[in-house]
């Protein structure tokens, strides 16, 4: 079990120290870690957000556990030299397409969300976001127009292998749990997603069981806040879920919870928060290592077949919050390292 534990920026070393915390308490034989720069950290060290050494480690690893990359004192190195770069390089680099983002409500939470309790207690969905297309990896520029505006322009785009793949991971996904797929899209207007639909209803031939719906993704904001338990599997774009991620964090509690397993084919993953570097939190031990002890549980899961170790530590960070231990993120006063310590206490 060979893991890359990149922690990268702001809050990532404080909630992926509490994440090793638990998965070395586990005592898994033939647990190796290697930690390797990204982000930020790894720019202001070797001039570049993902070196090839790291690169290097990534590909010898059975697994990565990725904190967060992010640093405003960065935000004007030209684009390729900008922490984000760096888990946007590696989902590219890696084949990592495969974006699963659970939310659910755990115990004791339900009066802690954005939402009513009766509404926000239904919620038990799963986002499968697609990783390597979309506006994030078209050709893009800055250029001066010839009556001397500015432009920015990203070109958006997704071919069929690229939906289709997609699809049936979303399918697979609803197989397991309760057989229901919604595609969110906004073919209404995009090309993008035009095809997007047509190749989802092409795939779905493929799974019969499976009821198929779609729903533009202004609709599905709202219907995410309005009967968020209508929703089992949810499958879309780049852009769309990573909106759409952050939005159902707070329908669940907080951005501080929600895990996420990044796949290729096979058992190779990356694993990480869906939060970023916190800069506004960051080296204060205010951090919520939840989401990130959770994302560990997900590579457990699948990278690993240690199903019953993944489950081990989702029970003892459920256990936790039902005992009351609470970041700041959900109006408790539990710091990093404490709320680390209480899901090892129950482990
Ligand atoms: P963010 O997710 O870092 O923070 C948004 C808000 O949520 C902040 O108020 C923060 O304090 C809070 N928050 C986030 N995680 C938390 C946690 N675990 N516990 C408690 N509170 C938490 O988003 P942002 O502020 O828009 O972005 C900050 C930086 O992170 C940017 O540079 C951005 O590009 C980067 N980012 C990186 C990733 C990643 O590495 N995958 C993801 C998102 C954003
Ligand atoms: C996420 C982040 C990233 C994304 C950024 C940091 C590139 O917001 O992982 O959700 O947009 O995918
Ligand atoms: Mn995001």
């Amino acid at each position: 079990m060979r893991i890359a534990v990149f922690a990268g920026d702001g809050i990532g070393p404080e909630v992926t120290g509490e994440a090793v915390r638990v998965i070395e308490k586990l005592g898994l034989p033939d647990l190796e870690l290697v930690e390797g720069d990204v982000g930020g950290a790894a720019y202001r060290k070797h001039g570049h957000p993902l070196p090839e050494a790291t690169l290097d480690i990534a590909r010898s690893a059975d697994a990565i556990l990725f904190g967060a990359v992010g640093d405003f004192d960065l935000d004007h190195l030209e684009r390729h030299l900008r922490p984000e770069q760096a888990v946007l390089g590696l989902r590219k680099e890696l084949g990592l397409f495969a974006n699963l983002r659970p939310a659910r409500v755990f115990k004791g939470l339900e009066g802690l969300t954005s939402l009513r309790p009766e509404v926000a207690q239904e919620i038990d969905l799963l986002i499968v976001r697609e990783l390597n297309g979309d506006v994030y990896f078209g050709e893009k520029g800055m250029r001066t127009l010839e009556d001397g505006r500015r432009q920015g322009w990203d070109m958006m785009s997704y071919a069929e292998d690229e939906v289709r793949r997609i699809a049936h991971a979303g399918f697979k996904a609803a197989m397991t749990r309760g057989k229901k797929l919604c595609s969110v899209d906004k073919a209404n207007v995009l090309e993008t997603s035009q095809l997007w639909r047509d190749v989802v209803i092409e795939v779905s031939k493929d799974y019969p069981e499976v009821e198929l719906t779609h729903m533009y993704v202004d609709n599905a904001a709202m219907q995410l806040v309005k009967n968020p338990g209508q929703f089992d599997v949810v499958v879309t774009g780049n852009l769309f879920g990573d909106i759409l991620s952050d939005q159902a964090s707070m329908c669940v509690g907080s951005i501080g919870l929600l895990a996420s397993a990044s796949l290729a084919e096979g058992s190779f993953g990356l694993y990480e928060p869906i939060h970023g570097s916190a800069p506004d939190i960051a080296g204060k031990g205010l951090a919520n290592p939840m989401a990130t002890i959770l994302s560990a549980a997900m590579m457990l899961r699948h990278s690993f077949g240690l199903e019953a170790e993944a489950v081990r530590i989702e029970d003892a960070v459920a256990a936790a919050l039902a005992e009351g231990v609470k970041g700041g993120d959900l109006g408790g006063s539990a710091g990093t390292v404490e709320i680390g310590d209480a899901v090892l206490a129950h482990l």
